[in-house]
């Protein structure tokens, strides 16, 4: 939204100028999918669709946002942060894990607005909380550290909201830097801004199925994880190599069928992710593009994590002639699939694979080229 229209609905609204604009995006991840809560490597790009806010500090410590794509507003005061069951509880979940952690925080009269969809594995939920964590930053006056706002996000999202994620979508939208993804260490949160390979487009193809039930298939593949990790002896996935899984795997095993299928996909997921890095340093656009697609195939035959939508989704973009691969993109089960394809042909892809795509699931995607955008920021103030 522009950033004048945004000022103007927040003036009609309180009857006075904001002071400050701030913006949180979503995210696409290109690869590295299950294995952020594994200690692992993930390669997600913020995208050019995000949350704004548009505010004013207040002084009595309340927190008063209007939504305006929900036409409803809500309030809460600093000092007295109770639970409730609504779109609140993100910005509540924030100003708690804040002045946990001891920071002083202002209050705001704020008019919200976005464009991530929601439950398309975009990340719509990470947008507000760091758009939000942006807000109380630049009206209590506090320095903006990426990695720790992102963590206080997560803690929020875990801790306040019940969501048992990891620290991808957090890290994601607040620390990526336009046209760049993000190569992000889960364990340490080092992070390596890469550059995307020259002559290629991400495109996004919604599959317009939304996922049902994921929070209990997310937290069993998490547990699943927990018990593989357990049996190889180590703290997390991320400590055994693809050869170790391998020779275990030979030997009489004792791990579950289940638990090692989970555990092959993330130890075959993070090698994968260090060599989607190497291959983007090499514009290596041909093998990234195989990557991707040995990762959907992964997260569909030993994760188990896609539905039918999502893999004719991916069927449909790999038969262009354009596409370099394609993939799932989020936890799955719906939501959005993710298409590296030839930026000078990316518009006809979109045509293809919405038509082809039409005819194969009966449904009506929503594809998108999308760009590489800037983790949260302040637009005005
Ligand atoms: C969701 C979670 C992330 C990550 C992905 C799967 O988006 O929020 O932390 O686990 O699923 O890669």
């Amino acid at each position: 939204m522009e950033t004048t229209t945004l000022a103007q609905q927040f003036n009609s609204y309180f009857n006075a100028k904001p002071d400050f604009i701030v913006r949180a995006p979503g995210r696409v991840n290109l690869i590295g999918e299950h294995t952020d809560y594994n200690d692992g490597f993930v390669l997600p790009m913020a995208i050019d669709r995000a949350v704004w806010i548009a505010l004013k500090p207040r002084t009595d410590g309340k927190v008063r946002i209007f939504s305006l794509d929900l036409e409803a507003e809500s309030a809460f005061e600093l000092a007295s942060l109770t639970r409730g069951d609504t779109w609140i509880e993100y910005p509540k979940g924030i100003a708690s894990a804040l002045q946990n952690a001891g920071y002083k925080l202002n209050g705001f009269d704020a008019v919200m607005t976005g464009d991530v969809p929601r439950g398309a594995g975009l990340s719509s939920s990470a947008a507000v909380e760091l758009a939000v964590a942006r807000a109380f930053s630049v009206v209590s006056g506090f320095e903006w550290d990426a990695s720790v706002m992102a963590k206080f996000a997560q803690k929020a999202e875990n801790e306040w909201v019940g969501v048992n994620c990891g620290i991808m979508d957090q890290m994601a939208s607040a620390a990526c830097k336009e046209g760049y993804a993000l190569f992000l260490d889960c364990r340490s949160l080092e992070i390596q801004h890469a550059p995307l390979p020259q002559g290629t487009s991400v495109v996004i193809l919604d599959t317009s199925t939304r996922r049902g039930l994921v929070d209990s298939a997310y937290n069993e593949r998490r547990s699943q994880c927990e018990e593989a990790a357990q049996w190889f002896g180590v703290k997390a996935l991320r400590d055994v190599s693809v050869d170790e899984f391998q020779r275990k795997m030979k030997e009489d095993s004792g791990l579950s069928e289940i638990a090692a299928k989970r555990a092959k996909h993330v130890i075959t997921e993070n090698a994968r992710v260090l060599e989607a890095i190497r291959a983007m340093k090499n514009s290596d656009v041909k093998r990234l593009g195989e990557l991707f697609n040995a990762s959907h195939n992964s997260l569909r035959d030993d994760f188990e994590v896609t539905n039918d939508a999502l893999n004719i989704m991916v069927e449909c973009a790999r038969e262009q002639e354009s596409c370099y691969g394609a993939r799932m993109t989020g936890a799955g089960f719906g939501g959005c699939a993710v298409a590296l394809v030839d930026e000078e042909k990316a518009e006809a892809f979109v045509q293809a694979v919405s038509a082809a795509y039409r005819q194969r699931s009966g449904c009506e995607a929503s594809i998108y080229v999308c760009k590489a955008s800037e983790g949260a920021n302040i637009l005005k103030g």
